[in-house]
Parts: C-alpha cells; sequence; structure tokens
C-alpha cells in the first residue's frame, strides 16, 4: 500500500483529498457524511453574516464531467454556523475541518474570531475582489490564531502579485482554483441559457486551467497548495501534486458520481503508484515544474514507429491537418518531411504508443 498522507499546514492528511466548498458541505451532517466517504479534509459551504437566497434553479449538468452554477454562498447564518453546525462536527475522527469565510474585510472582522472558536482546524478565506484578498487575511490573522489558506480565482490577471499580498499579509497556503466564469451554455432545444443567464463553471473542464495557476504559485512562491478544479480521477490528482499541490480540492466530481467517489479514487490512486513504482505519493510533488520551459525548441521532431504495437487505427493520419503521414498497407509508416510542420500531435493521439518521438538532445 503506498502511502497516500500529505502534510498541509502542519496538519497530517491522511489521503491528499479536500472536499472543496459547495453544495456537498452545506451544514454539519453533510460534512460528516463526506469524512465518512473517504475526504481527509473538507471545506464548509462559504459563511458569511447573512445567509444567500439562491435564483432558482441554479446547478445545471453542462457535460462532460463539467457544471454550470450560480449558487451563492451558504444558505445558513454565521450565527447559525456558529452556534449549531460547527459545533456539531467538533467529533469529527480525525477529519480536518476548514471553515471557508467571505467575502469582505468588514465581515470577515465581524465573524471570524467567533468562527474559529467553533473549532475549526483551518480557516479559508474567498472573495469575488482581488483587491480584498489581502485585506481579509490580515484581518483574519489578526483576529484569529488559525492558520489560513487564501483562495484565489483564475480570472484574476494579477493573480501572483495577489499571491503575493496575501503571503506578506500572513497566509499560510493558497487554495487554487474557484469556479471560473462567467460562462454561457445554451439549451439548443428551447433556446434557453441553462441557469437562465451566464454562470460559472466547475468540473472537467478546467483542469488545465487549475494546474496552470497551481504551477505557477508553486513556481513562484513554493507555499501549501491545494490544487482544486476539474478533479474527476486518480490520475487527475497526480497531475495536481506533480503541478506542485500539496493536497487536492475537488467539488463536482464527487456532487455528480456520489461520495463513493472518494473511496474508488483513493483505491485506483494507490494502484496507480504501486504500479509506477511510487511508494509516496507526497514524493511526487512538483515533480513536473523543472520541465516547464520558457523557450521552446525548433528542432524538428524526428519519430520513432514500432509496427508490433499499431493497432492500424488510423488517428494519426487522420488527426495530421497537413496530410504529411501516411501509413501503408504493409504497415509502414511513411512521414513526408516536406509538409510536416512537427506539430507533435500525432504522436499524443497514439493510443498504443506506436508512433514516439527521439528525444532532441
Ligand atoms: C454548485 C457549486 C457551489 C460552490 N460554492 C462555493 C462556495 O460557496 N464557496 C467557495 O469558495 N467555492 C464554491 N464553489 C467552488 C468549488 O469549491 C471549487 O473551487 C470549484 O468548483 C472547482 O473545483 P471542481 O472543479 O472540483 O468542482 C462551488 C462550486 C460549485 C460547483
Ligand atoms: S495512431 Fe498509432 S496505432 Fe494508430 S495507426 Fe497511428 S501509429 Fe498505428
Ligand atoms: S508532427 Fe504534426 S505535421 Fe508532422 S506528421 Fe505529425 S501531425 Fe503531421
Amino acid at each position: 500500500m503506498a502511502d497516500l498522507s500529505v502534510d498541509l499546514c502542519g496538519l497530517e492528511l491522511p489521503n491528499p483529498f479536500v472536499l472543496a466548498s459547495g453544495p456537498l458541505t452545506w451544514n454539519a451532517g453533510a460534512i460528516q457524511a463526506a469524512f465518512a466517504g473517504g475526504a481527509a479534509a473538507v471545506v464548509t459551504k462559504t459563511i458569511r453574516p447573512e445567509a444567500t437566497i439562491n435564483p432558482v434553479p441554479h446547478i445545471a449538468d453542462a457535460g462532460r464531467g463539467s457544471l454550470l452554477n450560480t449558487e451563492g454562498w451558504s444558505d445558513l447564518t454565521a450565527e447559525e454556523w456558529i452556534e449549531r453546525e460547527l459545533p456539531a462536527l467538533r467529533e469529527r475522527h480525525g477529519g480536518v475541518l476548514i471553515a471557508s469565510l467571505g467575502h469582505t474585510p468588514q465581515e470577515v472582522a465581524e465573524i471570524v474570531a467567533p468562527v474559529a472558536g467553533a473549532g475549526p482546524d483551518l480557516l479559508e478565506l474567498v472573495s469575488y475582489r482581488a483587491e480584498d484578498a489581502a485585506p481579509m487575511v490580515a484581518v483574519a490573522k489578526e483576529k484569529a490564531s488559525l492558520p489560513v489558506l487564501i483562495k484565489v480565482s483564475a480570472n484574476w490577471p494579477d493573480l501572483l502579485d495577489v499571491v503575493k499580498a496575501c503571503l506578506q499579509a500572513g497566509a499560510d497556503g493558497v487554495t487554487a482554483i474557484d469556479s471560473i466564469g462567467p460562462t454561457l451554455r445554451i439549451d439548443v432545444e428551447t433556446g434557453q441559457p441553462l441557469l437562465g443567464s451566464f454562470a460559472w463553471l466547475s468540473g472537467r473542464s478546467i483542469l488545465p486551467i487549475s494546474l496552470r495557476v497551481v504551477a505557477q504559485i508553486a513556481q513562484e512562491h513554493g507555499v501549501p497548495v491545494v490544487g482544486t478544479g476539474g478533479v474527476a480521477q486518480a490520475e487527475d490528482a497526480v497531475e495536481m501534486v506533480m503541478a506542485g499541490a500539496t493536497a487536492v480540492g475537488v467539488h463536482s466530481t464527487p456532487l455528480l458520481q456520489g461520495l463513493g467517489w472518494f473511496e474508488k479514487t483513493l483505491a485506483r490512486l494507490d494502484r496507480w503508484l504501486e504500479k509506477q513504482g511510487h511508494s509516496r505519493l507526497a514524493d511526487l510533488r512538483g515533480l513536473a515544474l523543472p520541465h516547464l520551459q520558457v523557450a521552446m525548441p525548433h528542432t524538428p521532431l524526428a519519430f520513432t514507429f514500432d509496427p508490433d504495437l499499431c493497432t492500424r487505427c488510423g488517428r494519426c493520419v487522420t488527426v495530421c491537418g497537413y496530410g504529411a503521414r501516411q501509413l501503408t498497407d504493409e504497415i509502414e509508416m511513411l512521414v513526408d518531411e516536406e509538409l510536416c510542420r512537427s506539430c507533435g500531435l500525432c504522436v499524443t493521439v497514439c493510443a498504443p504508443g506506436a508512433l514516439d518521438t527521439l528525444e532532441t538532445p
């Protein structure tokens, strides 16, 4: 059995999975169910002094493992969290509880001390406005003694500067990223926008964006990052860790597939690590970062082809937009070097690995 444990801001998590803030964390009962399902840590639905009133409807399946939502913060008040929900989570058998607070420095100042006093292990601060992030951290660090994560949005153009200001204000780590928006999908049967409006996108389709943000933060600042956004399977979690994440946040996938996703994915993660010969997930942290290239080479690709592995599926030929590739009846692979632009697409679509590139020196 591989070691899946990670250390997040001094707290030992038995596995990397953090259930991110959202409908599955709406109250104490839901959070207990998530711990029981296998989440090592859970972030509460975002607490503000007043409860939100959500539009109806406010979550839609956007297809391919993704969701759209127009959901606000918690539909319970801060008082209900402080007096009822957080105290009910004091017995949580090792599960790490993260209280999410939003969305302005004034609101954080108002509720952070009683929320922190009601028993969470960590605080996570979230705002729609980049300029509020660092002041929120400063006020939380002043009024509470728990470690603080700042949750960032990929929409913020000066994201790395915001992270820097938050770290200077005392943040202990970063959660990256929130759902992305505004976005739009349209039901073509009715011509109606899904959810009747622009909405926020989460789930599978945002994984490449969250990976980019996690890698940038890890590279620039080297702080603990809860890599969140688009994780749907064990290999995605490995990618997050290789991009520099300490722990892996997820919400849309267990919302779509049920809390059983945690156990299934942990078993698969364990098998994957063993198969690859890794004994410890945490050893893979940041593995991809030294290979992120600033300047890419311009030398033409040199290909290798293994006819024994080739299934003759023809995909490499189909995807070559320049018509450079041909597979003969004798299973001989021909490339027209005049036409080939060395884009590399054909190699990446070859599932059995029959087509490959030679490492350029
Ligand atoms: C329906 C829904 C509600 C959400 N509500 C919150 C919230 O209250 N506070 C927050 O910080 N993030 C919220 N999120 C964002 C998630 O915590 C997470 O950052 C985002 O969905 C990306 O992760 P995923 O692709 O695994 O879902 C919400 C996401 C969804 C889908
Ligand atoms: S994509 Fe790979 S398996 Fe398919 S024809 Fe090309 S080389 Fe063969
Ligand atoms: S590298 Fe690009 S251009 Fe060259 S054969 Fe492959 S798909 Fe065609």
